[in-house]
Parts: C-alpha cells; sequence; structure tokens
C-alpha cells in the first residue's frame, strides 16, 4: 500500500500516456497523493483537465505557471514529493535526464530532486535498442535510477518488441518497491571482481580479451541496492562506476589481485572478471620496433595468480560465500562443475560466451548457477535482470 505517500508523476509524450491516466488511478486507490506534471508533448495526447480530475491536484505544466504559485519553485517541487515517477518515458526525456539538459519544468524537476526516480520507459522497439537510448539507460541506471519496462509486445507503430510501456500493476510495484526497498544486505561486504584484465607487452601494446565488464558492475549494482557495502574491482571497461559502489580501477590480474586483498574482510565474493590466465613475463620498458625484414618478437607468457581459488583458499579471510563466473564455449555445465571443484568456490555462474551467443559485450546473458548439489538455469535475461536475481540468492545464504 502507498498510503500517504507522495508520488509525482511526470507525464512524457508518447503514446501509451494515455495508460498514465489508469496510473493516476491507481495510485489514489492505494492511497497516494498524486501531482503530475505534463510535458508540452504529453498535453497532445492527454489532457491536462483529465489528469487533474483524476488526481485532485492541480497539474504542473511550464515554469512560468510554476512562478505564479505563491512560495512553490522548481527545487522546493522537486523534493517535497516520496518519489518522482517518469511515465512513459520517451528517448527523448531519458536523453535530456542522461545529458542533464533542463529546457522545461519536467526536466528541470528530474535535474534538481534528491529523491528516488523511477522510469518506464515507452518507444518504438528501434529507438530502444538504438546504441544512443542503451548508453542513456545505462548513465541513468549508473546513477540510481530505477527502471520498469519496458516490456515486450506488438506496438502501436505495427513492429514487435520490446518498448511497450510496462503495465500499470508493474509500474505501481516498482513504485512500492522503490519507496520501501527491502536491504537485506544491510551491514554485510562484498567485493566483486569484474571487466577484463590487460597484460602489457611494452608501454602501447597488451593482451586482453573481450569482456565488457556490464554484468560484473550489475552484480555490484544490484548487492548495493540490497544494502550491502560493494567494493567492485574493476580491469579497464567503458561502464559507469555505479552509483553507491566503492571502485578500484586495475589493469593487470597481479593488480586485481592485490586490490581484492585489500578488500577483505567480505562477506561474499563475486569473480565475474574475465582474468587474463596469462602476462608476459618481462613486459619491454620502451616501445618494441619492427626491424625491416625481421621476424616478430617472440613473446614469453608467464601463469597469472588464479583470484578465484586463492580467494577461494581455506584462511580465516575467505569470505563465506564464493562465486565464481565459468565463461565457456562448449561443454557448459560439465566444464563448470569441474571449475567449482578446481578453485573451491561455493557457486558457478556459468555461461556460453560463444560468439553466436552475443554474450561478451551484450545486454542479455543465459546462465546456470550451479552449485554443490543442484544447477538451476535461468532463461535469457538482461544483465541487470541476472545480477538482480544473483543478488537476491547471495542474500538468502547471508541473512
Ligand atoms: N579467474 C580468476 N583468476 C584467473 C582466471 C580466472 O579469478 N586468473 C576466475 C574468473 O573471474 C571466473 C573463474 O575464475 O570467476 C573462471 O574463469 P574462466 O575464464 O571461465 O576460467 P579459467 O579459470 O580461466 O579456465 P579456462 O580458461 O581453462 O576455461
Amino acid at each position: 500500500m502507498l498510503n500517504g505517500k507522495k508520488v509525482f508523476l511526470i507525464i512524457s509524450g508518447g503514446i501509451s500516456a494515455y495508460k498514465s491516466l489508469d496510473l493516476i488511478r491507481r495510485l489514489r486507490e492505494q492511497g497516494a497523493d498524486v501531482r503530475c506534471c505534463l510535458t508540452e508533448n504529453a498535453q497532445q495526447f492527454v489532457t491536462p483537465l483529465s489528469v487533474s480530475a483524476l488526481s485532485q491536484n492541480p497539474v504542473f505544466r511550464d515554469q512560468f505557471e510554476l512562478s505564479n504559485e505563491a512560495g512553490i519553485n522548481h527545487i522546493e517541487l522537486s523534493r517535497t514529493s516520496d518519489i518522482l515517477v517518469v511515465a512513459p518515458a520517451t528517448a527523448d526525456v531519458m536523453a535530456k535526464m542522461a545529458a542533464g539538459i533542463a529546457d522545461q519544468l519536467a526536466t528541470t524537476l528530474l535535474l534538481a530532486t534528491d529523491k528516488p526516480v523511477l522510469i518506464a520507459p515507452a518507444m518504438n522497439v528501434r529507438m530502444w535498442q538504438h546504441a544512443a537510448t542503451q548508453a542513456n539507460l545505462a548513465t541513468l541506471t549508473a546513477r540510481g535510477i530505477s527502471t520498469v519496462g519496458p516490456n515486450e509486445g506488438p506496438m502501436a507503430c505495427n513492429e514487435f518488441g520490446p518498448g511497450r510501456m510496462a503495465e500499470v500493476a508493474e509500474i505501481v510495484a516498482a513504485i512500492d518497491a522503490a519507496l520501501s526497498p527491502a536491504r537485506p544486505l544491510a551491514g554485510r561486504r562484498a567485493l566483486v571482481t569484474s571487466g577484463p584484465t590487460v597484460e602489457p607487452i611494452d608501454p602501447v601494446r597488451f593482451i586482453a580479451n573481450r569482456s565488457s565488464g556490464k554484468q560484473g558492475h550489475a552484480i555490484a549494482a544490484a548487492l548495493a541496492a540490497l544494502g550491502a557495502e560493494v567494493t567492485l574491482v574493476s580491469g579497464p571497461s567503458v561502464q559507469p562506476d555505479p552509483a553507491g559502489v566503492t571502485v578500484r580501477h586495475v589493469e593487470t590480474a597481479r593488480e586485481m589481485l592485490a586490490a581484492c586483498k585489500a578488500a577483505l574482510p567480505a562477506d561474499v565474493a563475486v569473480c565475474a572478471a574475465a582474468v587474463a590466465d596469462w602476462g608476459v613475463k618481462t613486459p619491454a620498458a620502451q616501445k618494441i620496433k619492427k626491424v625491416a625484414g625481421g621476424a616478430p618478437p617472440a613473446i614469453e607468457l608467464c601463469a597469472n595468480p588464479d583470484i578465484l581459488a586463492e580467494l577461494s583458499a581455506a584462511s580465516p579471510a575467505r569470505p563465506r560465500l564464493v562465486v565464481g563466473f565459468a565463461a565457456e564455449t562448449e561443454n557448459l555445465t560439465a566444464h563448470a562443475r569441474e571449475k567449482l571443484a578446481r578453485k573451491g568456490c561455493d557457486w558457478i555462474v556459468a555461461n556460453d560466451v560463444s560468439p553466436e551467443t552475443g554474450t561478451f559485450g551484450g545486454d542479455a546473458n543465459q546462465v546456470h548457477l550451479i552449485t554443490a548439489d543442484a544447477c538451476d538455469s535461468w532463461p535469457a535475461l538482461d544483465k541487470r535482470e541476472v545480477a538482480a536475481r544473483l543478488a537476491i540468492r547471495i542474500a538468502e545464504v547471508l541473512s
């Protein structure tokens, strides 16, 4: 129930704005006080009169109108609610939020607020999948903004795919969850590794791998969202640092091991990094030059430390739960089980990283959670959803 909660609903201009009228009704049924702001474009889809009638409150539209309201300015308005909800959130509004643009009342409120923000994206499938929208989503998520939907299905523009605004009941549930987040990992410490490691050959060249860091960063964010105090040790990655997480940036496997040891003690360690198994024995101090007609240089490799195995080894500093990943291209679960035994960790999250799966660098992941006596196969999910499920399983063990 949302009894007495103050919900500030921003309606931006998309065809699904009509569902926002139902959202207002449901929120009021749950006891919420709902105030609304319509963007200029939203007024093409729903009228201020219907929004005002349903919310039983005046509707806010532009900054000029606001300045006429005695005693209220945009800062105050953005902070006197318990939560700001943007439903529907168009690609345009998401882009403005990511860039910090405040060109009308709705975007100004979103920039000025210090309250939780939840967005319900709704747009054409291609607009949703566009790299710009996905980059904006990653930026907003990293800043701690919650998202509900979009859902997959037939769309008003006659296309099919993800882009439909989440159902009203889902948005109400997401508001409820955002206002009373469960924090079962409060007081627990978590260590997460993420991204690739890079091993220098000389000052300009290195050995690396295709890991993007998306899954590891999402796990760090998900554990923090459940209240854990998280240290994320990350190799070079374009992913933004997750909000509310201590991030240690490293390059090589040896640096990653040192940073992990420095982050102990921890209650749980999740090793999602794709650590280079081999480093260059003696990286050249200067750039290796080509010799005309000469043979390519021979590069001598040496084994890197196995961070997961070291964290799993019996010691007073061993985290209570150690979770590894298995990146495989064949015999997925058999290889993962063998890794569980060889490394001495408690769980392995096994994923197929064959190029055709698009796992490395992509947004989706299909994993199997392997424990000593079970193998739980999850459907293909967004990496943030995989992270959220894993965090809940971790919380079940630690709390
Ligand atoms: N890992 C690690 N340190 C290493 C190598 C791997 O901590 N030097 C961890 C990874 O973070 C992951 C798990 O071990 O949690 C398995 O990594 P993966 O690359 O799948 O396996 P490897 O141990 O490298 O074995 P192989 O390359 O033979 O599959």
